[in-house]
């Protein structure tokens, strides 16, 4: 068994998920999930990245502190991560305590070891927002075409990079001031001292592609990286210095670190570092490549100055284009995960992701008429397909008895574990779109069988004939099924009901053939088709949505070779979303279904969650309200209003254990933010919540 700690890169809290960090949180999730069906333990980390003066800025004119603001935006991060069924252990934020210690004790290792180096620098300070300026919020004319308004590291008109003291006439992007230019003492690391070290680890470390790039750095010699920042600055004070604070990105990825050590302090499974500090596991990052440098020469070299364990892999994927044109804000493609999920299937997502996604670093495009086809074709059409032909209309004639496997039944089950055998390769090696083929292929074969059996034929002349057919499509639809599960967790969870089966599928335990006699559950629809106009729909939406909020601009991180070059994005115009997006009409329009019935797809998109009362509490003002904090096992209670008052006295609540709709936008109220609702029924005074019987975990799923 392989013991893996996985991470995806922590998104900013300065803006909405879209769609371009789902693809690598769903890369990372199939990858993670294929892991532990596999039987390895493994554990997927991640946080929000939550320092640095975007942030700052960005909370300060939403009129909340850096730590409110941050905290806002975690939750809507997670949540709609959730929505995606991204199945993190810990969901965490790089402003913590955990992540505070470690980041000093690395840079106070590295000082020991003399890598820190002091320099005086120059740069564009703003007397009128008392700060020195980013790059970022710096513009001024071109100095090469002379282009105005461009930014203080590069220009959009004629794409030359610069520093910002060429600029001209400079002025600052926060208040328009017109900058001086003063000298700073900053902290610099002397990424030189560690190049025999990173010549070795990056031949095992990353691609051949990616250490290829990277050699050209390499050879022409490692520079200083500058570590700190003047105050005020959203971060880490430096210990031992005046004013001075960690530039983001050093404490961004040790926030993979404190992840961890949070969760397992926590869940006490093990000891944090033994992931960190001894050899026997592995540990694995998943990144997009605007952010290779920082992942492949910084923490690396940051990790063995204070004699951490090294990442084994660094994997990077390309990035997502939509309709053929990169996400922008202004023409409404840079699509929030909260939008999309008004309009369309999860796992629709997840599976166009995956029947794309190579090891590679290309580019993907998320066209409309691909998205559409692929679900609509592979996943209703052939997949499906399979089940609701057999098990909608073959099973209910047959009792739902399954009997045992013909020579031809053996024979296609060995082509399952065949393609298993291939698409497991697949999986370990990233290279899903080619898993994706291989169990098409397999679909392919198992609606062959039927098609040449006729079972709806066979029924009437020869039931037990027709009842073999059944039983060796669906020996090796469960095959395909297991393989499927990682990239379709609950539509495979909908095959796992309808198969009847004791033990959830997984791939440790391909090889099984169902007991003769073995009985299978009613049909429910698996899937229903999507329609263009949903895609439509949601793009419509989401012009709408940017036309009247601010979203952040796409993150600009320098990786031209000026290493004490400011790569923070520009955020001046950030403003967090999440709880301002109401849930607008429901779009979803699933011909296939009867009136009324939903399928379990519909009900696994409602998260019911036990959740345990820490406290409840009267609310001022409000004679109908309690005020509630609800523990459903994350990092911090949620808060709760519930209409409950005229039925429970608070001091009766405190230590119950209730069922809560935990996925539920949160509702903004007149006493504050309402993030999940309590189950109840009846009114008033005759009003019941829904208890748990017996010993129920919070943050436990009901299902
Ligand atoms: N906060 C840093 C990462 C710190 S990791 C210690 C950051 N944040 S980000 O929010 O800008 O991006 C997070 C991840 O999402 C990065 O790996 C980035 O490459 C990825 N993506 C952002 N936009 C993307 C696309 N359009 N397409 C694919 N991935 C993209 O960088
Ligand atoms: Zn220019």
């Amino acid at each position: 068994m392989r013991r893996l700690l996985v991470t995806a890169a922590l998104p900013y809290a300065n803006g909405p998920i879209h769609l371009g960090h789902l693809v690598e949180a769903i890369q990372t999730d199939i990858w993670v999930r294929f892991q532990k069906y596999s039987g390895n333990e493994a554990y997927f980390f991640c946080a929000d990245d939550t320092h640095g003066t975007p942030i700052m800025i960005a909370a300060k004119k939403s009129g909340k502190t850096p730590e409110e603001f941050v905290s806002e935006i975690q939750r809507d991060h997670l949540r709609d991560f959730q929505g995606f069924q991204i199945q993190y252990d810990n969901y965490y934020s790089t402003n913590s305590p955990e992540n505070k210690a470690l980041s000093e004790q690395i840079y106070a290792a590295a000082k020991k070891k003399g890598n820190i180096d002091r320099k005086t620098i120059r740069q564009l300070y703003s007397e009128e927002d008392g700060m020195f300026l980013p790059d970022r919020f710096v513009k001024g004319t071109c100095p090469k075409c002379k282009s105005p308004d461009q930014y203080g590291d590069s220009c959009e008109v004629c794409g030359s990079t610069y520093s910002p003291n060429e600029l001209i006439d400079p002025r600052s992007a926060i208040s328009g001031a017109v900058p001086v230019l003063k000298d700073s003492e900053h902290l610099f690391f002397k990424l030189g001292d560690y190049q025999t070290f990173l010549e070795k680890w990056l031949t095992t470390g990353v691609s051949t592609g990616i250490k290829r790039k990277l050699d050209e750095w390499l050879k022409d010699g490692l520079r200083d990286w500058d570590i700190s920042r003047d105050g005020p600055y959203f971060g880490f004070a430096i210990p031992g210095e005046k004013d001075k604070y960690f530039y983001v990105w050093l404490d961004a990825p040790v926030g993979y670190m404190a992840s961890s050590k949070n969760f397992f302090d926590r869940t006490r499974k093990e000891s944090w570092d033994s992931f960190w500090t001894k050899p026997g596991s592995e540990i694995h990052h998943f990144i997009g490549k605007d952010i290779v440098y920082f992942h492949t020469l910084f923490w690396p070299a940051l990790l063995e100055a204070a004699g951490f364990q090294k990442p084994n892999q660094i994997h990077v994927h390309g990035f997502l284009t939509i309709n053929g044109e990169k996400m922008s804000k202004s023409r409404g493609t840079l699509v929030r995960g909260s939008t999309y999920l008004k309009f369309l299937e999860p796992e629709a997502l997840r599976y166009f992701y995956a029947s794309k996604l190579g090891s590679g670093l290309d580019d993907m495009d998320l066209s409309r008429e691909d998205f559409i086809s692929r679900w609509n074709a592979d996943v209703v059409g052939n997949i499906t397909n399979i089940f609701s032909r057999l098990c909608g209309g073959i099973a209910p004639k047959l009792e739902s008895r399954l009997g045992s496997l013909s020579t031809e039944g053996k024979a296609l089950k060995k082509v399952a574990l065949q393609t298993a055998a291939k698409a497991t390769k697949f999986f370990e090696a990233l290279e899903y779109a080619k898993a994706m083929r291989e169990i098409a292929g397999l679909a392919d074969s198992i609606n062959r069988l039927i098609a040449e059996k006729e079972p709806w034929k066979l029924i009437k002349t020869d039931v037990e004939q027709a009842r073999t057919v059944l039983t060796d499509a669906l020996c090796s639809a469960r095959i395909l099924a297991s393989l499927l599960k990682p990239v379709l967790p609950s539509f495979v969870q909908g095959v796992e009901n309808l198969l009847n089966l004791k033990d959830e599928l997984s791939l440790a335990n391909l090889d099984f053939e169902f007991p003769v006699g073995h009985t299978i559950h009613p049909y429910r629809n698996l899937a229903g088709r999507i329609d263009e106009k949903e895609f439509d729909a949601m793009l419509e939406e989401e012009k709408k949505l940017s036309a009247t909020q601010a979203v952040p601009a796409q993150p600009r991180k320098s990786s031209d070779k000026t290493q004490s070059a400011d790569s923070e994005k520009s955020a001046s115009k950030a403003k967090a979303a999440g709880a301002t997006t109401a849930p607008g009409p429901d779009a979803k329009n699933k011909d296939t279904k009867p009136d009324g019935l939903i399928s379990i797809d519909d009900l696994t998109r409602v998260q019911l969650r036990a959740g345990k009362i820490l406290k409840a509490e009267l609310v001022e003002g409000a004679d109908k309200l309690l005020r509630i904090e609800l523990d459903l096992g994350e990092n911090e209670p949620r808060q709760v209003f519930a209409g409950i008052r005229a039925a429970y006295a608070p001091e009766d609540l405190t230590g119950l254990t209730v069922a809560a709709v935990a996925n539920l936008l949160p509702r903004k109220m007149k006493f504050g933010i309402s993030s999940a609702m309590l189950l109840a029924s009846g009114e008033g005074a005759g009003l019941s919540l829904y208890v748990a019987h017996r010993s129920a975990k919070p943050g436990d799923l009901l299902k």
